[in-house]
């Protein structure tokens, strides 16, 4: 386990954009797994702007992001396709056919996790995924259970979520009771995972993640297992963490 540690977000943005980036360079036809939620937005604005230097490029990149609310048409603003769209697939070259997200909007919600495992296996391997961490220790939306599932599949959003969510909307109602989200075991199977955390009050949960028993109560603790996790924090984050 690679734990970086930050003193502000910038440092950790560029870090994170250095190892997008970086891969990107090397293998311009990367298969990246993609986040949502506040953290990685800034990481998303170092690639843009990396994109028009002319840094790098996204044109023969795939993606897949981990997660979409369900009951929320594609083009509502805090879709998870808009917030794509807008933080990082339009201001990129990067081709719409080739960045994946569940579609929350799907009238049959099962064939729709069943044609995005589809479309994960023809990718074949992430080569890097890029995750944030709930409070509740949830990645993607995989929330704590006393089990947990492999592959894509609905699930219900636990109330802590919901709320933690609502800043994003005009009131807490509106937050979506479900959501699709990648599994845990397509996660795990990525070749690198980049876990990213910021805030005093994710510090607590990254310490459990990372030290604490490897259970389904706490999602994130799984990344323990993987043999490429690297973890970049802000110094609030990983207050509790030994570097
Ligand atoms: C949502 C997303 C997660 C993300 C989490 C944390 O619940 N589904 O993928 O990790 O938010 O987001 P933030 O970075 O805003 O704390």
């Amino acid at each position: 386990m690679n734990i970086r540690i930050f003193n502000s977000q910038e440092d950790l943005n560029e870090a994170a954009a250095d190892l997008i980036g970086g891969l990107v360079l090397r293998n311009p036809s990367a298969v990246l797994g993609l986040a949502t939620g506040g953290t990685p937005v800034g990481i998303y604005a170092s690639l843009v702007r990396r994109c028009a230097a002319g840094i790098v490029r996204f044109r023969d990149v795939t993606t897949f992001n981990l997660d979409e609310y369900v009951g929320l048409p594609k083009n509502h603003p805090e879709s998870y396709f808009s917030y794509m769209r807008k933080h990082l697939f339009d201001a990129v070259d990067a081709r719409p056919e080739r960045c994946h997200l569940p579609d929350g909007s799907a009238a049959d919600i099962a064939a729709e996790c069943a044609r995005y495992d589809g479309l994960l296996a023809q990718a074949g391997r992430i080569d890097l995924q890029l995750l944030g961490i709930g409070h509740n220790g949830h990645i993607g939306f995989n929330e704590p259970d006393h089990a947990l599932l492999s592959g894509t599949h609905v699930v219900e959003l636990k109330p802590s979520t919901r709320e933690a969510n609502a800043r994003f909307f005009d009131s807490p109602e509106q937050v979506p009771t479900h959501a699709i989200t990648m599994g845990i075991g397509s996660i795990l199977k990525a070749q690198s995972i980049l876990l990213v955390a910021r805030g005093a009050d994710k510090a607590e949960i990254m310490q459990r993640a990372l030290y604490g028993p490897i259970t389904t109560d706490c999602p994130a603790s799984l990344l323990q297992t993987h043999a490429d996790l690297h973890v970049y924090v802000d110094t609030a984050a990983g207050r509790l963490l030994n570097v």
